[in-house]
């Protein structure tokens, strides 16, 4: 008898959310979500091919229900997801306790493929990709918490040559305003304080003649939702309308992941990142003078193929001239199948562990400068969750992501409460809350 399941996410907040999504349809049938793997009818791992390391990790796990199913024979194992669409014959030719491969387009399959397995011990696999699949009809079954994820879109037609996502999750395709905005109400009227609008180019969004700024706006008149963010966007598509919606309502929180890459114009060509260094740098600037106190955070590969020690030189002088906020830091891994992976003049692993030491030793300087400007400030803070460091205290995010801690003071998780910025230690923060007495004298 197959009675509960239980599922392991990899990769980014798409996976997460496509996990919610696929948790609901299984609930739907009757299957019960499990939390301990060892007593699972069905394990699925939901998986990521973005880099080498992501690919390992899943592998190592692989091992471990091998193992499990060594024991108990019985139970279904199914790998999913974007690893699962980019290396189907080697899982389906050399793990042959895999029972289940799935890609992202593939999960209304799930149940059939379930039933399959009971009834004929047979392996399933579906990895057809489509170009109108976005899910919208199902209900999500959500992680508890303070914030809902919500895809709006899904696929990526940029093709950056380093990238194996246009080839994982196929071409770009939107949700219709309507079916967002029903879930997103659905979200709040479930407790949810905060909403993440998903995508691999979340601000390429368009359906019909809706853009993203119109859907930005749609949902920020929605009545209680407190918060909106969204991940991630693409600077050839951060329009001005965007930051100007972002500008005039108050529950948009006022933070932008920008994904740079490289600060060099010779490298970002290569990745196919249309985008100039000069343009990255303008549009940063204007979104640091329209949005006030905003929070800006990026993402950057170091070693592609070719970087000369000039062109790391200009990701570095970029990073200084602009001073994010934080930033995610990679070596790049070579993904067979992309433009890149058959580029011919690969940096050495050990220069790429130097250059990557000196992105984060950099970031880590300017993190701690950009924390070290809000000291004194009062901040809007969403009330998270308990800190590790103390039972006493709160964590929590300002509208510009960064982490604070404070003293509990009566307040509860899911509130957003005023919070004086006191001191920083490392990256993070310290405040204290303000009441609204004390908001009024100060
Ligand atoms: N759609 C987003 C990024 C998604 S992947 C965007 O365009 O910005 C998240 C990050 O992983 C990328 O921004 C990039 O920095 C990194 N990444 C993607 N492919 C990679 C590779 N082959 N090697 C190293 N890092 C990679
Ligand atoms: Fe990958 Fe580029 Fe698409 Fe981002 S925009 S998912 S990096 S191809
Ligand atoms: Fe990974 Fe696929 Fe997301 S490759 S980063 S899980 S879109």
């Amino acid at each position: 008898m197959y009675e509960s399941f239980f599922i392991e996410t990899y990769g980014c907040q798409m996976n997460v959310a496509d996990s919610e999504l696929i948790s609901g349809m299984l609930i739907k049938e009757g299957l019960k979500p499990s939390d301990d793997i060892e007593n699972a009818d069905i394990i699925f791992v939901n998986t990521c091919a973005i880099r080498e390391h992501a690919e390992d990790k899943v592998h190592s796990r692989l091992g471990f229900y091998n193992k499990l199913k060594k024991d108990k024979p019985e139970i279904i194992i199914g790998v999913l997801g974007c690893m699962a669409q980019n290396l189907k014959d080697s899982i389906l030719q050399n793990k042959t306790y895999v029972d289940i491969v799935l890609g992202p387009d593939s999960y209304r399959k799930i149940i059939d493929l379930i039933q399959n397995r009971k009834k004929e011990k047979l392996r399933s696999i579906d990895t057809n990709l489509s170009r109108y699949e976005v899910y919208s009809d199902i209900l999500p079954s959500r992680n508890k918490g303070i914030n809902a994820w919500i895809p709006i879109m899904r696929g990526c037609d940029k093709f950056c040559t380093f990238c194996i996502v246009p080839f994982t999750r196929g071409r770009e395709r939107s949700r219709s305003l309507d079916s967002i905005l029903n879930e997103v109400i659905d979200a709040v009227d479930s407790g949810y304080k905060e909403i993440t609008l998903l995508g691999q180019n979340v601000n390429s969004y368009k359906f019909e003649n809706i853009e993203f700024h119109d859907l930005l706006e749609s949902i920020a008149k929605i009545k209680d939702l407190k918060r909106i963010r969204y991940t991630s966007p693409h600077p050839q598509d951060m329009s001005e309308e965007v930051i100007n919606v972002m500008n005039d309502y108050e529950n948009i929180c006022n933070y932008v992941h920008l994904p740079l890459q490289s600060g060099s114009n010779r490298i970002l060509e290569r990745m196919n990142r249309t985008y100039s260094r000069e343009r990255f740098i303008d549009l940063y600037f204007s979104i640091k003078e329209k949005l006030k106190n905003v929070g800006v955070s990026t993402d950057i590969i170091v070693g592609f193929p070719g970087e000369s020690d000039q062109d790391f030189q200009d990701t570095i002088s970029l990073m200084q001239e602009v001073k994010f906020d934080s930033a995610f830091t990679f070596k790049y891994s070579s993904r067979p199948g992309t433009k890149a992976a058959n580029y011919n003049d690969n940096i050495d692993e050990v220069e790429k562990q130097v250059r990557l030491q000196k992105v984060i030793d950099l970031q880590k300087i300017h993190s701690m400068y950009n924390n070290r400007k809000i000291i004194g400030n009062i901040e809007s803070v969403l009330i998270e969750k308990e800190s590790k460091k103390s039972e006493l205290k709160w964590t929590g995010r300002t509208e510009s992501n960064k982490w604070v801690a404070f003293d509990k003071k009566y307040s509860h998780v899911g509130d957003i409460v005023n919070v004086k910025i006191n001191q920083t230690s490392g990256i993070s923060l310290q405040g204290d809350i303000v009441t609204s007495q004390e908001m009024e004298i100060a």
